[in-house]
């Protein structure tokens, strides 16, 4: 049986100026039971529109959304199973924390007795025990988040909606909270739908991604399918750093391609997808990279360069390399303790190598 589904989901909004935004443009989704799903994309590709049609604050124009398998259409957003966080999560001030916390039970009726435990548990859920006669202003920022968080948990929906929950908090803070929130949520086994601009959140806390581009779903997959898999170059520019050539597979053996690029010779990758003549785009991640070693012994597939740059950044080294024909190539190389003849300055000459196994290759748009 299906859990949550979106198919073919369609919003279009009126601008002022008289012409139409497609928000959601033909979008399915299938979210499975018990997982951490985030939508993943830039500023403005549609993420709160789909959260707010599933959650039923907003109504798609066509297609359907459906919970184990009804429709939802025309279901008020409060008989829904569902409940939302959002990123500006304003506690109410007067009110102690257990009194936030077990606010939407008081509103349905629930008796005091079994309202107290579940505020309780809830504070608890979220590492707050204790803190429920404190007012919102006696808490840190991530511990008002977790107040927030608990709000809707002790409402015990199926599945929980979360709209850049964590955008608020400082770098640290919202670590440790991505942590919490991925245990949380595999504790109490209630599905997420968490939405971010941030992929490396993406990354870290999700069981599967949607990466959203101009109200479409770009690709849906497992955070390292995501990486080292993406399905275009959209979802391999957004996700994570990535160096991409453009050429045609010029011979083939076995799965080993030659591949020919217009700003390089030729350069070698394993697929068993292309064969002979298929245009293609090369992603190749900048830890893939490699500085070959000067003299004998050059590998066989490398890129020659010239450093434009070389930057640190504690962890690497980044290398920032013309490869001809005005594009850069960007280099992670890993720095050790103690290397510190290894700033390489700009002008320098390298050849850049990587196995061809590292190499992903995706199909050529419009070839
Ligand atoms: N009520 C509205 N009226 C008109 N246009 C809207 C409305 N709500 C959203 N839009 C437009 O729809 C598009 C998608 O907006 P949405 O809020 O879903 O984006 P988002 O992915 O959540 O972005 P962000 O990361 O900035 O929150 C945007 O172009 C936005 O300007
Ligand atoms: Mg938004």
């Amino acid at each position: 049986m299906s859990f949550l589904k979106i198919a073919s989901a369609h919003k279009a909004y009126k601008t002022p100026e008289g012409g139409l935004i497609h928000a959601l443009d033909d979008v399915s989704l299938d979210v499975r039971n018990n997982e951490f799903l985030t939508l993943l994309g830039p500023s403005g590709c549609g993420k709160t529109t789909l959260l707010k049609c599933i959650a039923g604050f907003e109504d798609i124009d066509s297609g359907e959304i459906s919970f184990e398998e009804q429709s939802l259409k025309g279901v008020p957003a409060h008989r829904r199973p569902f409940n939302t966080v959002f990123q500006s999560y304003a506690l109410f001030p007067h009110l102690s924390i257990a009194n936030n916390v077990g606010y939407g039970l008081d509103v349905t009726g629930v008796a005091k007795g079994e309202r107290n435990k579940r505020v309780e548990e809830a504070l608890e859920l979220v590492g707050l025990a204790g803190f429920g006669s404190r007012e919102p202003k006696q808490l840190s920022g991530g511990q008002q988040q977790r107040v927030a968080l608990a709000r809707s948990l002790v409402l015990k929906p199926r599945v929980l909606l979360l709209d850049e929950p964590l955008s608020a908090l400082d770098r640290k803070m919202r670590e440790n909270m991505q942590i919490e929130l991925k245990n949380l949520q595999h504790s109490v086994g209630i599905t997420f739908v968490f939405v971010t601009h941030d992929q490396e959140e993406a990354l870290a806390m999700s069981d599967r991604i949607a990466v959203v581009a101009n109200g479409k779903v770009q690709q849906l997959a497992a955070p390292t399918e995501i990486y080292d898999e993406p399905a275009n170059e959209f979802v391999a520019n957004f996700v994570g750093t990535s160096n991409i050539f453009s050429g045609k597979v010029v011979a083939k053996d076995g799965a080993l391609l030659t591949i020919e690029t217009a700003n390089q010779r030729q350069v070698l990758a394993t697929s068993d997808r292309f064969g002979r003549g298929d245009h293609v785009e090369l992603v190749l991640r900048p830890e893939h990279l490699k500085l070959a070693p000067s003299g004998n012994g050059i590998p066989e597939s490398c890129i020659d360069g010239t450093v434009e740059a070389s930057v640190f950044v504690g962890s690497d080294l980044h290398l920032h390399v013309d490869v001809g024909k005005g594009r850069t190539a960007i280099v992670h190389h890993r720095h050790n303790r103690g290397d510190d003849g290894e700033r390489i300055e700009a002008g320098t000459s390298v050849k850049l190598y990587y196995s061809p196994n590292a190499a992903h290759l995706i199909k050529a748009i419009g070839r």
